[in-house]
């Protein structure tokens, strides 16, 4: 079972943020990466269409035999878990779980700030998930609508995405949070100017690394680890374009076994076995 592949997916670039540290701690597993990049973003669609989407990715992805899953994606994870759940039919690690986890150590004042996509902040689930970890707990949440076809277009450098992450910043910085939750897998492009905007004494929450630390864990209590040999990324996408390369080179520089590879519209639907 060991040598099965980790199926992750998301709507877009932000989920390779996952992947790269998936793969820097489980350096031997074989992971198997689907953006949906064709549909993104999610967050601007209706619940029943993002949970088909969700599906479409997860019935491909299932054609890999997985050992497990990631769901790379905090829309996903606030909107269709157990749907992906019941089509994945193997242990699924989301991001948002461990994020609020490492949340609620990670604050002394008990102010959390949440930049998440419009439809995980309308949804609630962080400040829900975030109470019942840390009761009493404050939450400041933020919707970024602009942030992931930012860096779908590959325009995460510079002024005007930079004033645009301030922009966004400005409730957190009010409510006096001292940790940040990257609510969103694209948001971890703008790590930097989002750290550089909040001060050195608010925490970031590092999304790619909680995920990774609960996956790791998992496969080494259900002796499902891999321990020997080259792993590899495959990453498959509904457009593929020269942002998807340019990001791809940049995370996996030190990767030699990585493939890129085009899955269309047409095939994904056909993949389908909603639950
Ligand atoms: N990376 C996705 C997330 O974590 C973006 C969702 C979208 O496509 O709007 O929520």
């Amino acid at each position: 079972m060991s040598e099965h592949p980790i199926v992750v997916f998301d709507s877009g670039l932000g989920g390779l943020t996952v992947v790269a540290a998936l793969h820097r701690m489980m350096p031997h597993e074989h992971f198997v990466f689907f953006a949906d990049r064709a549909r993104v973003p999610y967050a601007s669609l209706s619940p029943n269409l993002i949970t088909r989407y969700a599906c479409e990715s997860a019935s491909f992805l299932k054609e890999h035999e997985p050992k497990a899953g990631v769901i790379a994606c905090n829309t996903v994870s606030a909107v269709a878990l157990p749907e992906v759940e019941r089509v994945l039919s193997v242990p699924v690690i989301n991001v948002l779980h461990p994020t609020a986890a490492a949340a609620t150590r990670a604050t002394k004042n008990k102010r959390i700030g949440v930049l998440a996509t419009s439809a995980t902040v309308k949804r609630n689930t962080y400040s829900l998930v975030l109470n019942e970890l840390l009761p009493g707990v404050e939450v400041t949440s933020q919707g970024c609508p602009l942030l992931v076809p930012l860096v779908e277009d590959g325009w995460t450098e510079g002024d005007i995405p930079r004033s645009i992450v301030e922009h966004y910043l400005g409730g957190l910085i009010e409510a006096k949070v001292d940790t940040v939750v990257l609510g969103c897998t694209h948001y971890e492009y703008f790590r930097e100017h989002i750290q550089h905007a909040m001060g050195p004494n608010v925490t970031l929450v590092d999304t790619p690394l909680a995920a990774s630390v609960e996956l790791d864990q998992w496969l080494e209590s259900h002796h499902s680890l891999e321990r020997t040999g080259p792993g590899s990324v495959k990453v498959f996408s509904s457009d593929v374009t020269d942002a998807l390369y340019r990001v791809v080179e940049t995370l996996f520089s030190n990767t030699s076994n990585i493939s890129i590879e085009a899955v269309s519209v047409e095939r994904l639907a056909k993949a389908v076995a909603l639950p």
